[in-house]
């Protein structure tokens, strides 16, 4: 019996509760394989950790997490503290150090999901967006001086490096080629900022050469959420920077019908640490606690994270459920016009789960 430990950190908010429908539907998952076996430790750290400790997650957290398979995130982020704090202290935190330079975002629109876009329907939008995670905009280098003070200045610096920008291009053409149509957009803004985003595209011009079979293409970000809105087609695998890819993404998940459905995988491709799977949305103040928090985004993510483990048939066993569940608009929660509850879809994925044979 294969065996593989999942860190679970549920966090902040709905974290809470799409965490655990996603545990509830991966053990269903394990049981009707049959094949293999998943042990779940649950960790605490968040903003009420943070409330009681002054940190978001204990000091030898990194060490505990290392020796898991893979790591199972919901969301931070809580009203009384600043976003900063709870993006830096625990989900930056564990990306960062454990090198999961790869942010895969998929994006479709799935079986009775409805797309804002007029006319769009599934064979219209199918993409997948790889964010770079390590650098950037987001690498952390900045600083702020003569605070309060008129004179006061404060800096980000976008940072990208030779070996950063090499390493996400070409984990986006392998992608790229990897899918049926064999097609990449490098999204850029070489125009206004003339360093690092040149660099950027020079190496995404020198990788491409490496990839003969890929059909691939540049695009300003600005006028790529133009592409993304009334072009769909014309998109299939995206790579662009930290900031960029962040905001696009957002851009796609709401094109897709929903933020509530989509999943991201924050990659270690090479392996040496733990990966780390979560749905994109946040905790989502405006309904903690209410039980209808889409579970779909989790769900898919836990697709990811089966999938990264090796265990496909599992994985397409569980993209099969989630699909079934989202063609039923009985099963659509408030976010998708509909009055499901978390629990409902939950109980629902789990039973197509079991009568999959
Ligand atoms: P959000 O994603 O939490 O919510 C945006 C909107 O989408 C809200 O109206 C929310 O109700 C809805 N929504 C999100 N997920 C949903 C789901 N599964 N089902 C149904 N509706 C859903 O983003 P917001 O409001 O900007 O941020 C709230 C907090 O979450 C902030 O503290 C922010 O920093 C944090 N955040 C954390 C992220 C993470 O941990 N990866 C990502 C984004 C935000
Ligand atoms: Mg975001």
């Amino acid at each position: 019996m294969r065996q593989y430990k999942i860190a679970a950190i549920p966090g902040d908010g709905i974290g809470q509760e799409v965490i655990a429908a996603g545990l509830q539907v991966l053990e269903v998952c394990a049981q009707c394989d049959g094949g293999f076996r998943l042990q779940v430790d649950v960790f605490d750290w968040g903003s009420n950790y943070y409330k009681k400790h002054g940190v978001m997650m204990p000091e030898d957290g990194r060490e505990k997490l290392r020796s898991y398979d893979a790591i199972f995130f919901g969301a931070v982020g809580a009203p009384d503290v600043p976003d900063h704090i709870t993006l830096w202290g625990l989900r930056l935190a564990i990306c960062q150090p454990f090198d999961q330079y790869a942010n895969i975002r998929p994006t479709r629109i799935l079986p009775g999901i409805e797309s804002p876009l007029r006319n769009v329907t599934a064979k219209d939008l199918d993409w997948v967006i790889v964010r770079e995670n390590s650098e950037g905009e987001y690498a952390g280098q900045g600083g702020r001086s003569h605070r309060g003070l008129p004179e006061e200045v404060a800096t980000d610096v976008a940072i990208f490096t030779r070996a950063g920008v090499s390493r996400i291009m070409r984990f986006a053409f392998q992608l790229a080629r990897s899918r049926p149509r064999q097609r990449l957009t490098v999204v850029t803004k070489s125009n206004a900022q003339r360093h690092g985003m040149v660099m950027w595209d020079d190496i995404a011009a020198e990788v491409a050469g490496e990839f003969p079979e890929v059909t691939w293409d540049k695009m300003l970000v600005d006028a790529m959420t133009v592409r993304m809105t009334l072009k769909p087609q014309s998109i299939d695998t995206i790579v662009a920077t930290n900031l960029h890819a962040d905001i696009l993404s957002d851009l796609a998940a709401a094109l897709a019908g929903s933020l509530g459905i989509a999943p991201t995988a924050n990659l270690n491709p090479e392996r040496k640490y733990p990966s780390m799977f979560e749905p994109i949305h946040g905790s989502a103040f405006d309904i903690t606690g209410k039980g209808i928090a889409n579970p779909i985004g989790t769900f898919w993510s836990g697709n990811l994270m089966l999938e990264h483990l090796g265990e496909k048939a599992a994985a397409a066993r569980l993209m099969r459920a989630i699909e079934r569940a989202t063609a039923d608009r009985s099963l659509h929660t408030p976010d998708l016009g509909g009055s499901a509850t978390t629990k409902k879809v939950t109980d629902a994925v789990c039973e197509f789960l079991r009568s999959d044979t």
